[in-house]
């Protein structure tokens, strides 16, 4: 395994790995690395003839400094777990190698970049799509690998790629979850032990709609207030905001018809922001 820390290596191997007729996968990440990246790097791994994991906090998506600032950071730990699941490469850049002095290019993904996420955290998804289009544009790979947590991230980086004619295959993996039910998240290292115990309101409440869901129920609004109540009923939880979307547009949505739909909510613990979301569809 070797980490990479200098833009221009990690173009050349890249170079080199396409005049091979190596495939490559790719997983990128923030670090703090935890069991839902190793899936995603697992899954990278039975796909690829080569992984490459960058580990890179990109100060881009972040509209809080506090937020940038309590990013946990370990490359050293991640190293030595990444070591395990057989990664050939880590990019690790430093700040200055991606945003150069002079550094005036973003890219903004409209639509689907807007609700949610993106109304509660303005600048977020600009900084992700201009990440990704660079690191995509310096890898190279034929898959990248995200999480479902991430389900707006998720449809960003979709549009993008679309739109930009990337070759790279967005692959999307299940949320891990603790024991618990709480999704697994970097952020979760930022909650006391209390909190982390009570987070696990987040996905009980979403479960509860799902279940309101299977049993028939397909009035949005029904479905997003089982979510309150039960967020309301957890006193260390304060709701951001639920969402019930069109899976794929992430339009709001009054009633969940034939397409699948994604239930979203992003839940407050102290000034810990955590995510989740359910899908809904008919099938499940
Ligand atoms: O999901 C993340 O960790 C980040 O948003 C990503 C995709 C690595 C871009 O910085």
């Amino acid at each position: 395994m070797e980490i990479i820390n200098r833009r221009q290596r990690m173009f050349s191997i890249s170079r080199k790995l396409r005049r091979e007729n190596k495939t490559v996968a790719f997983v990128p990440t923030m670090g703090a690395l935890h069991e839902g990246h190793i899936a995603l790097v697992k899954e990278a791994r039975q796909a690829a003839d080569v992984v490459v994991v960058s580990i890179f906090v990109n100060p881009a998506q972040f509209n809080d400094k506090g937020d940038l600032e309590r990013y946990p950071r370990d490359v050293t730990a991640d190293a030595a777990m990444l070591a395990e699941f057989e990664v050939d490469y880590i990019f690790a850049p430093e700040e200055n190698e991606i945003y150069p002095a002079g550094f005036s290019t973003y890219v903004y993904v409209e639509g689907v970049s807007e609700s949610m996420e993106g109304a509660a955290r303005p600048g977020h998804f600009r900084g992700v799509a201009t990440i990704v289009t660079i690191l995509f544009n310096t890898i190279r790979p034929d898959k990248a690998f995200f999480g479902q947590k991430d389900v707006q991230q998720v449809a960003v980086v979709r549009r993008l790629s679309a739109d930009l004619g990337f070759e790279t295959e967005i692959v999307v993996i299940p949320t891990v979850r603790e024991e618990s039910g709480l999704a697994m998240s970097s952020r979760n290292e930022n909650l006391t032990p209390e909190e982390r115990e009570k987070a696990s309101i987040v996905f009980r409440a979403l479960g509860e709609a799902k279940s309101a869901f299977k049993n028939g129920e397909r009035n949005a609004a029904t479905l997003t207030e089982i979510v309150i109540k039960a967020i309301r009923s957890e006193p260390l939880a304060r709701l951001d905001y639920i969402a019930a979307v069109d899976a794929e547009s992430l339009e709001p949505i009054d009633k969940i018809e034939d397409r699948e739909a994604v239930l979203a909510a992003a839940v407050y613990f102290g000034n810990v922001r955590l995510i989740d979301n359910v899908r809904l569809n008919r099938k499940q």
